[in-house]
């Protein structure tokens, strides 16, 4: 009755593959790098428990949503979006953006840790790791845009963009799913070695103690909340395209909440489990330096690259510590930077009828380029920070309010995504899972959205100069838009919309078919 294979799509090949893939796109700088400093500046212990109701009401049912649209028309996003409605396909194409920013600075930061795991064997940073870091290392001016190149960055960033680009050229599976294959379980070993490593040294308790001890009066702050689901979004790879292209590769019949439960599973753990290994890491060294964990544990960049060198400098056998801690940085790094190019990749790879080579090529170069010339100079810094707050905290939680409230309200097709996921799949879902994604998830976002464009518009973001947020943050954002509704003016090669025709069709028989079985039960 339909046909069975859109023409010339690759596909994973087997649900193995893509877990592995998935769960290296979810496992990156986002829980080794991220997820200690933000669960700490938000309630500590506290955190996890809007960092749960987050995983459960938004990110597994999200997880479960982009999967289906991805499935379901083995598109990326903007064509899975088009698919609904055209009114959709920006909120796709907005996706795509935010992947692309994000890419942007997180090879810059990939660049830093290779940089880190080499300094680590000679402790390069001497007594003093936070001028090393700044100073020495990032030459780093006054906020602002310099084309003062530093090649100490410069170099390690190009490197990192060669990998990638290599990486993507050998396509979905030879390319991605092999290199996460590969990866993910060496960084797992290596990473249980050191978290137990840590847990063994003098003062480790205290830090857990900091770590888990719960502020009760943090779950009060909106801010907190906007941290924990900023958290799960980023973490589990979700609104900014990955999932849906991921999930577009995989075969007609698939399993597709088994595997977003085993992601969205493995991710939380492994987040937690970098949580207790840089706590119990901080305490050691807060019990070193006769201080509060407090005041050792410093925000996000500096979390990693300040406070790590220090207790490298201080611990027993630190040189094979830092060594191996920024390698686990790089490589979960790697498996999801490949993730994140890959969004634009296929979106205009479909869009403009590319092949694969040519579309790695154009849109790799082009990120490399301007990667290169926005992060390796002395303001880098600055503007890296900049992007992460917009992208992260308006982009994706914007990004997310559109598509659930388009799908979910406005074109109501929230239904055909559930019959999709349990025609496919064994854990069915059901009314609660509506609910999460038809009620819960948009109405807490849209209260976020407005709470965080206040908080932008009023306070501004650490100090910076208006004209640097108002160019890498809201500007950015005003150009995602942009760009978004323009590509949404370009017409479709007839080859992709046959595609994604051919591939939902096969859906709905796949769907019908379930139907029938439902019935004669
Ligand atoms: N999910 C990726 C991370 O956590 C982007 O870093």
């Amino acid at each position: 009755m339909s046909s069975t294979k859109s023409p010339q799509r690759e596909v994973f090949a087997s649900r193995g593959a893509f877990i592995f893939a998935a769960i290296g796109s979810a496992v990156g700088l986002g829980n080794i790098w991220r997820f200690p400093y933000v669960a700490y500046e938000n309630g500590g212990g506290a955190f996890l428990i809007p960092y749960l109701i987050a995983l459960l009401t938004a990110g597994i049912p999200l997880l479960f949503f982009t999967y289906a649209l991805g499935h379901r028309t083995r598109a990326a996003a903007p064509l899975a979006y088009r698919s609904f409605s055209r009114a959709a396909e920006p909120i796709g194409w907005f996706k795509t953006g935010i992947a692309f920013i994000i890419g942007i600075y997180y090879a810059a930061i990939i660049g830093w840790a290779g940089c880190f795991m080499f300094f680590s064997l000679k402790l390069s940073w001497g007594d003093d790791a936070e001028s090393f870091f700044f100073g020495e290392y990032l030459h780093l001016g006054d906020p602002g845009v310099s084309f003062e190149f530093v090649p100490g960055v410069l170099i390690p960033v190009i490197l990192v963009w060669i990998v990638t680009v290599g990486i993507l050229i050998l396509g979905v599976q030879n390319g991605i799913a092999r290199f996460s294959k590969l990866f993910i379980p060496l960084l797992v070993v290596v990473f249980l070695i050191l978290v137990i490593r840590s847990l063994f040294l003098p003062g480790a308790g205290a830090g857990l103690n900091a770590l888990f001890t719960p502020n009760f009066e943090a779950l009060t702050d909106p801010g907190v909340w906007i941290a924990a689901y900023g958290q799960i979004f980023f973490s589990l790879s979700i609104c900014f395209g990955i999932m849906i292209t991921y999930a577009s590769y995989l075969k007609k019949k698939t399993n597709l909440t088994g595997a977003g439960l085993v992601v969205g599973f493995s991710n939380s753990a492994f987040e937690i489990l970098a949580g207790i290994g840089v706590f119990a890491a901080l305490g050691f060294m807060a019990a070193a330096q006769g201080t509060a964990v407090g005041d050792v544990a410093s925000g996000g960049i500096g979390l990693a690259f300040v406070a790590f060198p220090t207790l490298i400098s201080q611990m027993p056998g630190g040189a094979f510590f830092g060594f191996a801690f920024f390698a686990c940085l790089v490589f979960a790094g790697l498996t999801s930077l490949i993730s994140i190019v890959q969004v634009p990749i296929q979106a205009l790879r479909e869009k403009f009828g590319w092949s694969n080579k040519l579309s790695v090529f154009i849109v790799g170069g082009l990120m490399a380029v301007i990667s290169v010339l926005l992060m390796t100079t002395i303001t880098g810094l600055y503007v890296l920070d900049t992007m992460d707050a917009w992208a992260n905290n308006l982009g994706i939680v914007g990004a997310a309010v559109l598509a659930l409230v388009m799908v979910g309200w406005v074109l109501r097709k929230l239904p055909v995504l559930r019959d999709h996921l349990n025609a496919v799949s064994s854990f069915k879902v059901n009314k609660i899972w509506l609910a999460c994604v038809g009620v819960i998830t948009p109405v807490l976002l849209i209260y976020m959205l407005i709470q965080q464009i206040i908080t932008f518009a009023t306070e501004g973001y650490e100090d910076y100069p208006p004209g640097l947020l108002g160019v890498f943050g809201w500007g950015m954002i005003g150009l995602l838009a942009v760009v978004s509704i323009v590509l949404t003016l370009v017409k479709w090669p007839q080859s992709s919309i046959d595609a994604t025709k051919i591939a939902i069709a096969d859906s709905v028989a796949e769907e019908n078919k379930a139907a029938e079985q439902n019935k004669g039960v």
